[in-house]
């Protein structure tokens, strides 16, 4: 299992350095899954730890005149080299476009970044049945290589995240099941996973890990979550 925990415009650059050395000296060692943590921008640092630190976004440049953006120069200072691209509340708040998507894609793959790319439909798409959702889904890796051997894909439906109403174990089988059979790259859920449901969510066929927005906020949450899943 993958576990990644996605801070959004949470946490201080202190309360990060705090989860992370918590978090680290709770699963050294212990454990085989992989673990993920995406803080803010301006909480990266060089950890000395035994998991990986990504980004939640950047601009495709190496450095230049991009106002209030960073790029490869600031992530290279700490040694940067996952990057998290194509999340909805880019796409849907900072109206970033599949062109702008892709560009960024293009240029971190260049890179030889690990790209965690996500995907998801909104309520209205959901609505009109899981044929629109699968088209739609599908209409999101236009211009993405899917055979990038550091692509993992996240499956987030717009109005599974932080509503507390995660999407059905029926509708994750089945769009993931729909996905693997056109990407073979890990697949991850996400869209309010907590320690109640990582149970049953992880449990299902094609569901590779979780990407956790809310409930990776406080390191003991996120512990219970990745604990939960073993039992
Ligand atoms: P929540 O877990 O808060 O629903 O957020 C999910 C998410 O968007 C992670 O990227």
């Amino acid at each position: 299992m993958i576990y990644a925990g996605n801070f959004k415009t949470n946490h201080t650059r202190a309360s990060t350095a705090s989860y992370i050395l918590a978090l680290n000296s709770a699963i050294e060692g212990k454990k085989k899954d992989r673990v993920v943590i995406f803080p803010p921008i301006s909480a990266l640092d060089s950890f000395d730890i035994s998991f990986t630190i990504g980004v939640q976004n950047a601009y495709p440049t190496q450095k230049g005149a991009f106002t209030g953006e960073i790029g490869v120069e600031q992530l290279d200072e700490f040694g940067i080299k996952t990057i998290l691209i194509g999340h909805s509340e880019r796409r849907e708040i900072l109206k970033e476009t599949q062109d702008k998507v892709v560009e960024k894609f293009n240029f971190f793959k260049s890179l030889g970044f690990e790209i965690f790319y996500c995907i998801g439909e909104p309520l209205s798409v959901r609505e009109m049945g899981e044929g629109k959702v699968k088209e739609y889904l599908l209409s999101q890796f236009d211009g993405i290589d899917i055979a990038y051997d550091k692509l993992i894909v996240a499956y987030e439906p717009i109005w599974a995240i932080g509503t507390g109403r995660s999407a059905s174990v029926e509708d994750i089988r089945s769009i993931h099941q729909f996905l693997k059979s056109h990407i073979d790259k890990p697949l991850l859920y996400g869209g309010s996973v907590n320690p109640s449901n990582i149970g049953e969510i992880g449990s299902i066929d094609g569901v590779d890990g979780v990407l956790v927005g809310s409930a990776s906020l406080k390191v003991e949450s996120f512990l219970e979550l990745m604990g939960s899943r073993d039992e």
